[in-house]
């Protein structure tokens, strides 16, 4: 199966069905960044520590799969000159709805995570990556192409899932709340599935979503080049598996 067109057409349903990921945001939010109150997340609930990002007055910020008309058209109003990249059409037309309105300069680029050919090495001083690389089978290659194009002492802010959260049955959990073991890692919705569950949930059009070790997540931004300086725990909201232990990791790499 071709993941990155299925995940395509899945994630512009999402911006139909208003999934609160693709919600833009409105004026004031913009207005408060452009005066230097702004916050942005890269997990779910909590945001990233302001100490965390570089100057952004001016400062190169590639927002990797981070459409949505959200963290971008912020980061711009902030004072950055950003680029979303993502793979979705729908969600970078929320991104160009909110720089248009809001008269801000931003790039939108539709494309692979993982593939940034596009792009000239050292010709960033951020990535922000928030919680995405749940949607692609490998997660190595978005380290190195995020370390190419970072200039040097540049930074790479990530969020992504702790795998542990793929052991349980996720359908289980959203329809009765009981937590029960099931899977192995590496998990793919695809293939760790009964046949029955993935093709229902394809005929759905949801989002196939893949598991990373730690070693991949964490090991992987390191063997990149990276140094890790910052690191928090967050957790989904309304989830029952994040009522027993944090969900999200967040990342602060320094090339
Ligand atoms: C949970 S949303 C994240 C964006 C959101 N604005 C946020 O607040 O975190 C995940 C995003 O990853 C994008 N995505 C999925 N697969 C991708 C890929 N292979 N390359 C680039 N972006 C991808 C989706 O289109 C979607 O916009």
């Amino acid at each position: 199966m071709d993941f990155r067109a299925y995940n395509r057409e899945a994630w512009d349903r999402e911006v139909e069905r208003g999934d609160q990921w693709t919600v833009p945001f409105g004026p004031d939010v913009i207005e408060a960044a452009r005066e230097g109150r702004w916050e942005v997340l890269l997990t779910e609930a909590k945001p990233v520590p302001r100490d965390w990002f570089p100057d952004l007055r001016g400062a190169d910020v590639l927002c990797l799969a981070s459409g949505g008309g959200q963290q971008g058209p912020v980061l711009a109003a902030a004072g950055a000159n950003v680029t979303v990249l993502d793979n979705s059409p729908g969600q970078l037309g929320q991104d160009r709805l909110v720089a248009q309105r809001e008269g801000l300069d931003l790039e939108t680029v539709q494309g692979d995570m993982a593939d940034l050919s596009r792009f000239a090495d050292e010709s960033f001083d951020l990535v922000f990556h928030p919680v995405a690389n749940l949607f692609v089978p490998e997660v190595r290659p978005v380290w190195a192409e995020a370390y190419r194009v970072l200039r040097c002492g540049g930074v790479l802010l990530a969020g992504f899932l702790n795998p542990a959260v793929y052991i349980f049955d996720l359908e289980l959990v959203d329809n009765t709340g009981e937590v029960r073991v099931r899977y192995s890692l590496p998990y793919a919705d695809a293939t760790s599935k009964s046949e029955e569950e993935a093709r229902r949930q394809i005929e759905r059009g949801d989002p196939l979503e893949f598991s990373h070790t730690l070693e991949d997540q964490i090991g992987g931004q390191i063997d990149a080049g990276f140094v890790i300086a910052g690191f928090y725990e967050d957790r989904h909201r309304d989830d029952p598996i994040a009522a027993h232990m944090p969900t999200y990791i967040a990342t602060r790499a320094i090339k």
